[in-house]
């Protein structure tokens, strides 16, 4: 297992179970400061082992006096640290010091505005009146002796409380959602007024960190790495091979159902571009027999998966004596795998990952991005030499085109998918609206229809397109493409491409539909 990050100082956030609970580290982490999300119930010593410099105590959807509610640990209370509460973590210090919180008679969700009374480092640099967003339905009702509100809102006569001899802070509202207007900047107060940090955290420095690491774990020993052609497992492998070089050997396995030019641009990058040695496994007629005739999604995915691992067994044989495998596990995943009193959202999709391979490989785990968030992957990535159009690439399911050709999976229809989906990307691109959504992608739909060209009757395939706008892909809006784009694309689809007499554009939200078709 990789070691653990150790900062010279850090931020420990307690999770209390709010849904912006990893937003509170990324914020702590653009203003300069290293942070981790940890459960409210961890261990002491494991969050001690940070080197804290401060606490905040995050949201949740829990009210502090309802039976089985989360408290504060003694440890906080007794580790001197400055604390921050934000809506529950502040409920928890009025609830846990002697003041008392009750049903608030209204509600409060949505924009507000503050209206700061008292001065307080907290505040410093930002206007008495400010507005702020809110979701909370408890208030403070009596605040706990040493503390004294610093600001109101027309609900909360306590919006925010201080004691600034303990350095003990509490705020209703949410400061790293970006309805709040100076939310950031009540952070860097906290992080850098209040707990005195320095603001070490910078991906340059991860980058020298994560290479000695990679170093002290595999030592002499020979790693692979499989590269999916995402950013992830790309600034995983540069990392690796930063720190060992060739005793890093990345397997890219080609299969068949990749978008067009992907696999090339793979293969080109990795060999001739970053000089990295890398085998291509061209297995494209492998996987289309295996799914010859496969309908069902999952079953379409329990066959890829299972093949890839099949390959990647056979190539780890091949290569012989490797004893670690590098992957480009994110901190979200991390975060999701090891709190387990979060709700974690219902399986809807089986998301077999290119990276996931089995237990019984007894290959040692190299996770240098353990401990990032995307954005600072792409900025690692960078820094590293990745093209730019590669970081900023769009995520690409492990099943890949599979589960885009609706039905069965054959060459041709993967053909007839590919050339419609480039032109798709081509135009998003052409627009300067590629980065403006998240994911874009055509599918083909497994019905035929009718249409006219020219004197003719046709009856052909039809396309549909699909682009979102999301944050973290749970939950996701259709992208509101212009109208000359859309009818652009489908002109040019239903031209250029033989077979294809009609475009549609999917107008549904996540939820109820989901990002993919299948
Ligand atoms: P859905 O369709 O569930 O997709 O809204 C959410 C995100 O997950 C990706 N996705 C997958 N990724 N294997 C993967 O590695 C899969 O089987 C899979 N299915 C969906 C999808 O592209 C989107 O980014």
């Amino acid at each position: 297992m990789s070691q653990p990050h150790q900062p010279s100082e850090s931020i420990v956030v307690l999770d209390f179970g709010s849904q912006y609970s990893q937003l509170i580290v990324r914020r702590l982490r653009e203003a300069g400061v290293y942070s981790e999300l940890l459960p409210f119930s961890v261990a002491p010593e494991k969050a001690l082992a940070l080197s804290p410099k401060g606490i905040v105590l995050s949201g949740g959807p829990n009210s502090v006096y309802a039976p089985g509610a989360p408290q504060l640990p003694s440890w906080v209370v007794e580790s001197g640290l400055p604390v921050l509460g934000i809506c529950y973590g502040m409920q928890l210090q009025a609830h846990t010091l002697g003041g008392s919180v009750e049903p608030a008679s209204e509600r409060e969700y949505g924009h507000a505005v503050i209206q700061v009374q008292a001065s307080s480092p907290l505040f410093e640099a930002t206007p008495e009146q400010q507005p702020v967003w809110m979701s909370h339905g408890d208030r403070i009702a009596g605040l706990p002796s040493g503390f004294t509100a610093v600001a109101a809102s027309s609900n909360s006569p306590c919006a925010a409380m201080a004691d600034e001899e303990r350095r003990w802070y509490g705020i209703q509202f949410h400061p790293e959602v970006v309805h709040t207007a100076y939310g950031q900047q009540i952070l860097s107060n906290f992080v850098y007024r209040i707990c005195g940090c320095e603001g070490d955290w910078r991906p340059a420095h991860f980058i020298a960190e994560a290479v000695e690491r990679i170093r002290a774990q595999v030592g002499e020993g020979r790693a692979i790495c499989a590269l999916s052609g995402g950013v992830d497992s790309a600034v995983a492998a540069l990392l690796a091979h930063e720190a060992i070089g060739d005793q890093l050997v990345c397997i890219f396995v080609d299969n068949g159902l990749l978008r067009r030019g992907e696999a090339a641009q793979v293969v080109e990058t990795f060999q001739q571009h970053l000089n990295i040695e890398l085998i291509a496994v061209d297995a494209a007629d492998e996987f289309l027999s295996a799914l010859a005739g496969v309908v069902d999604p999952e079953q379409k995915r329990r066959i890829i998966g299972e093949k890839f691992i099949r390959i990647f067994e056979r190539q780890a044989r091949e290569i012989g004596d490797v004893r670690y495998l590098v992957q480009g596990t994110l901190y979200p995943d991390v975060i999701e795998s090891t709190a387990p009193d979060r709700n974690v959202a219902a399986k809807i999709k089986t998301h077999h990952n290119v990276g996931g391979l089995p237990a019984d490989m007894q290959l040692q785990l190299v996770e240098p991005l353990r401990y990032l968030f995307k954005d600072e992957a792409r900025a690692a990535g960078l820094a590293l030499g990745l093209p730019e159009d590669w970081v900023w690439r769009h995520p690409f399911p492990g099943p890949g085109l599979a589960v885009r050709v609706l039905g069965t999976v054959t060459r041709e229809r993967l053909d007839t998918l590919r050339a419609a989906d480039a032109i798709f990307l081509e135009e998003l691109r052409a627009a300067g609206l590629y980065r403006a959504t998240q994911q874009a992608f055509a599918v083909l739909l497994p019905i035929r229809s009718v249409g006219v060209m020219g004197d003719g009757r046709t009856y052909a395939d039809v396309i549909a397109l699909r682009a979102v706008t999301t944050d973290d892909f749970m939950t996701a809006d259709w992208a509101r493409l212009p109208d000359e784009l859309l009818a652009r694309v489908s002109n040019r689809i239903v031209n250029e491409v033989p077979g294809v007499n009609r475009v549609v554009y999917d107008i549904s939200s996540k939820p109820p539909a989901t990002i993919e078709w299948e």
